[in-house]
């Protein structure tokens, strides 16, 4: 098992290309499912996540080729419906098979994804949006057992503005019969770019209010191609990296648009940023100030950037409060970050972070891929040596990020780990 060591107290310095948006690759993946064809996809990133998925579209008969960030996926034979657990179990993100599924074949046999690192990750929204589409679901030993004729076009509002359901049900949508309005969707810019990919399949999805998607099913999809979005998270973890550290960084190839509200945070803190068509700037001089933040569905501070923003109060000067209002118990980064010296303590789903002037380097270990990237930001800036292990964690959500750190000046290395 590898683990990562960095040797903190560096500003980093330079310029850092953005790699293209993992929650945005994903789904689009599923969706080469729904076309009797091959589907291209460019600034794919170079990730676990990816490959895994790549090998369910393979078992399932979806022949992947993956040539530098390109993706190309042929899903003119595909010989099953079926997404087994093995692979399920690695990436939940595997259930956006299901839509696409149902929707071509008819039927589908999905595990059901398991939780998390911090608590259960219900689908309950996936499966009411394929009911409303006419498909039968049924639970059978651990898994989604779907089945429909053709799927019929449905009016759904969901209670709660799912990332993955809206995306599901979206997707689903595209070859049933008659017209499906999503209300209350998800309008996180990876769904929006999974509706530019599916018009660009030849699909007709429109967003008719700030939450509300409008898809009117067509008889199938054509082949086609499509450049995917760069990926927010990663832009965030890496104006964070810099703000901790006090350095000047500039991110290429990245969409400043979809952080303004992060963008916000970072200069109430003290930052200066900058943008210039795909590229930000931002510089930290002197210790940052401390803000409150609440996590909420976009275009508010989104929860995978939570941990990283608390990695950055624990070291500002003042006490951030952090309130996670989407998964109240993700928060297994805490008392990691706490080994290092910072004061962070938890009342349910709020975090008081009181700031501290300096944290030491210690051994900590990553539970899941934003909280790695927190540890990795907090030893970026602390006295010391700081090693990281289990950063499988963090290879499933980032490319090479030692790699781009360490081209930013950080003295940061991977190291195998003997061990279970
Ligand atoms: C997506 O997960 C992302 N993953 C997550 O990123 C991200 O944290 C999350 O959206 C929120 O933005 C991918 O896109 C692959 P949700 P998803 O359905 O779709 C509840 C990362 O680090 N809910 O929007 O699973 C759920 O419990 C990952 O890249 C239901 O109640 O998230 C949560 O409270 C981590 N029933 C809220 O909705 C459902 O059927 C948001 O979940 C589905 C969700």
């Amino acid at each position: 098992m590898d683990a990562i060591v960095i040797d903190g107290g560096i500003p980093l310095r330079g310029d850092v290309r953005i790699s293209g948006a993992k929650n945005a690759a994903l789904p689009m993946m599923a969706a080469s499912l729904l076309v009797d064809g091959t589907t291209r996809i460019t600034n794919v990133p170079r990730l676990t996540d990816v490959v895994t998925l790549l090998r369910l579209l393979d078992r399932m008969g979806c022949k992947g080729s993956y040539d530098d960030h390109s993706l190309s996926l042929d899903a003119t034979r595909i010989t099953s419906t079926e997404a087994p657990y093995e692979l399920v179990k690695k990436m939940r993100a595997s259930i956006y098979v299901l839509g696409p599924l149902l929707a071509r074949f008819g039927k589908a046999k999905v595990s059901l994804p398991g939780g998390c690192a911090w608590g259960p990750r219900p689908v309950d929204l996936h499966l009411k949006g394929m009911e409303a589409l006419g498909a039968k679901i049924e639970l059978e030993h651990g898994y989604i057992v779907a089945s429909a004729d053709r799927l019929k076009g449905a009016r759904i509002n969901l209670a709660v503005s799912s990332v993955g359901a809206t995306g599901n049900i979206m997707m689903a949508a595209a070859l049933a019969r008659g017209t499906t309005v999503i209300e209350n969707a998800a309008c996180e810019p990876e769904i929006a770019a999974l509706g530019d990919f599916l018009n660009e399949l030849g699909g007709r999805v429109a967003w008719t209010g700030p939450k509300t998607v409008e898809i009117e099913g067509v008889e199938s999809l054509d082949q086609g191609s499509f450049e995917n979005i760069p990926d927010r998270i990663e832009t965030g973890t890496f104006l964070a990296a810099a703000a901790i550290t006090g350095g000047d960084v500039r991110l290429t190839r990245c969409r400043p648009g979809h952080l303004s509200t992060v963008l916000s945070r970072l200069e109430e803190m003290g930052c200066a940023t900058s943008q210039e068509n795909d590229t930000l700037r931002i510089t930290a001089g002197g210790r940052l100030r401390s803000v409150d933040v609440i996590t909420e569905v976009y275009p508010g501070f989104p929860t995978d950037l939570q941990a990283q923003i608390m990695a950055l109060l624990a070291v500002s000067d003042g006490t951030g409060v952090i309130q996670e209002t989407i998964y109240p118990d993700r928060f297994t980064h805490v008392p990691e970050l706490n080994r290092l010296g910072a004061r962070v303590t938890l009342m349910g789903n709020v975090a008081t972070v009181r700031g501290v002037s300096e944290l030491q380097g210690a051994p900590v270990m990553s539970t899941d891929i934003r909280a790695s990237s927190a540890l990795i930001l907090a030893g970026l800036v602390a006295k010391g040596q700081t090693k990281v292990s289990r950063v499988y964690h963090i290879d499933r959500g980032y490319e090479a990020i030692e790699k781009k750190l360490a081209g930013l000046g950080a003295r940061i290395r991977r190291i195998r780990e003997e061990g279970p």
